[in-house]
């Protein structure tokens, strides 16, 4: 059977017979639709859009047990000083890469660009990219070598982020240790029939498949045999939303590493500031660690709480993980490996197929198929979380306006400066209240640990009302 015949019918068998009609007059058609599996969208679209169902939880789920580098009662303690040992000689020895995923589409921050670029600096106005980039360059001045940067971009963001790091310059890095690639892409379906979406006549409709997404991604992109070719053992994984993510850190890996894991998937958490939190929650089920979605958790078990008054399942996750390289490899080589979708309603702007005219829905009218990385945590044999201080290491801009927003990411961003400089000796002014009167914008090329403050020449106080960038 031709090509054309063979794809004629797998459109058919999935339900697609408009696509299937249009093939002949459409050869970008057939090109569009050579990178979706066809195979399996006939039972992907009963299961999610003719019989959505909502997901069943487990019902021995437990809360996680995790290490904790801020002692809060309850947790593992370890030694943070001989596990960042093992972590330190990891990273010497480049065995480390860093990994951002940058394809999300960003529609609740209103910002028109790539998140990556949005002006994050509360004094500098630097982009988020940005950050990052002095993240591992502050990493190379301390471990004498800059672990390579993997960015995963979407198809839609791809061509611009790539001018935006040369226009840039790299942002000081050597644009050889830089590997940008694009993620894999799912048809958007029409949330009723469950028919492919044209975003134009004779062109499909499709959205990024989520940072699950990824771990395919790595593998298809060849940026897994670049980081082999390179001798990495592992990935430090981490969103692009987060200014003040610890994009190297020696004691996490040598966790992740260590006795406690199997050194396949690893992950960090906050305490959840209140039980609505938008975060996911670490769970354990059958000895193995998932993450629940906030969407996905009962009210029952997000305000459940402790006698002590904390919430029971209060580990939220702050999306940043260590993957090993070998783990990735084998989730590539297994023919059944498959992470689970996830359903989203969505308004996509369409043509409508039989009569090809302009469709601008004002309510959901597609359904958006996802996959989210932290479902491989239960594949992973044994998988450590680590509880970090929400103030150092998470400050994520989300949302316009708010919580998780820039001005909540800046004002987190000087608390932590303020602490710091503090400890080092320099006065901070503060108001009545505590908070800092001042805007401090601390980059991670000086500082991503307070104690890195040591080795710099720092003022002896700010005044108040200053602005200033260290
Ligand atoms: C995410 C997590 C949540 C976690 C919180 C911490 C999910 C589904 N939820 O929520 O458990 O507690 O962060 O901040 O991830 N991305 C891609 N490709 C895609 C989709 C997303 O690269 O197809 C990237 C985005 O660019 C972003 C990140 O994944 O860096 C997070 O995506 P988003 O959908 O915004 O998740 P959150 O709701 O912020």
């Amino acid at each position: 059977m031709s090509t054309h015949a063979q794809l004629e019918r797998q459109l058919r068998a999935c339900g697609q017979d408009h696509l299937a009609d249009s093939l002949g007059s459409n050869p970008a058609l057939a090109d569009q639709l050579a990178g979706i599996d066809l195979a399996s969208l006939a039972a992907l679209i009963e299961k999610h859009v003719r019989r959505p169902d909502q997901p069943t939880l487990a019902t021995d789920l437990a809360p996680v047990e995790c290490f904790s580098t801020v002692t809060t009662p309850g947790r593992q303690v370890f030694d943070p000083a001989a596990v960042a040992r093992i972590g330190d000689r990891l990273i010497r020895a480049g065995k480390l890469a860093a990994f951002t995923v940058a394809g999300g589409q960003g529609t609740r921050l209103g910002f028109d660009g790539p998140k990556g670029f949005f002006p994050a600096g509360a004094v500098t106005g630097k982009p988020l990219f940005a950050f990052f980039a002095d993240a591992l360059l502050g990493a190379g001045d301390r471990f004498g070598l800059v672990a390579p940067w993997y960015v995963m971009t979407s198809t839609r963001n791809h061509q611009q982020t790539v001018a935006f790091f040369k226009e840039h310059n790299y942002f000081g890095l050597d644009p050889a240790d830089l590997f940008l690639f694009p993620q894999g892409e799912m048809p958007s379906l029409d949330i009723r029939s469950g028919r492919i979406l044209l975003a134009e006549p004779g062109r499909i409709a499709t959205n990024p498949d989520g940072h699950g997404g990824s771990l395919r991604a790595l593998h298809r992109s060849g940026a897994l045999a670049d980081m082999i070719a390179r001798g990495i053992e592992h990935i430090s994984y981490f969103q692009v939303d987060n200014p003040i993510v610890r994009v190297i850190d020696p004691v996490f890996l040598g966790l992740h590493v260590g006795e406690h894991s199997s050194a396949e998937m690893s992950s960090k958490m906050v305490p959840k500031a209140f039980p609505d939190e938008r975060l996911g929650v670490f769970c354990q089920t059958q000895g193995r660690t998932q993450v629940i979605e906030y969407t996905d958790l009962p009210d029952s078990l997000a305000h459940e709480s402790l006698p002590d008054g904390s919430l029971r399942f209060s580990a939220g996750s702050i999306a940043v993980h260590l993957i090993g390289v070998e783990f990735v490899q084998r989730l590539n080589t297994d023919p059944d490996f498959q992470l689970p979708w996830h359903r989203a309603e969505k308004i996509v702007p369409c043509v409508d197929p039989d009569t090809g005219s302009r469709l601008n829905p004002f309510a959901p009218n597609a359904v958006k198929l996802e996959q989210f990385v932290f479902d491989a945590l239960p594949l992973a044999r044994r998988s450590i979380v680590l509880e970090t201080s929400r103030q150092d290491e998470f400050a994520p801009i989300k949302n316009a306006t708010g919580i998780d927003s820039a001005e909540s990411s800046q004002r987190i961003q000087t608390a932590r400066a303020a602490d710091w400089l503090e400890a080092a000796g320099v006065a901070i002014p503060r108001t009545a209240d505590g908070t800092p009167d001042c805007v401090i914008e601390l980059s991670p090329r000086t500082a991503s640990k307070p104690e890195h403050l040591a080795a710099i020449d720092l003022p002896d106080a700010i005044a108040p009302g200053q602005h200033i960038a260290l």
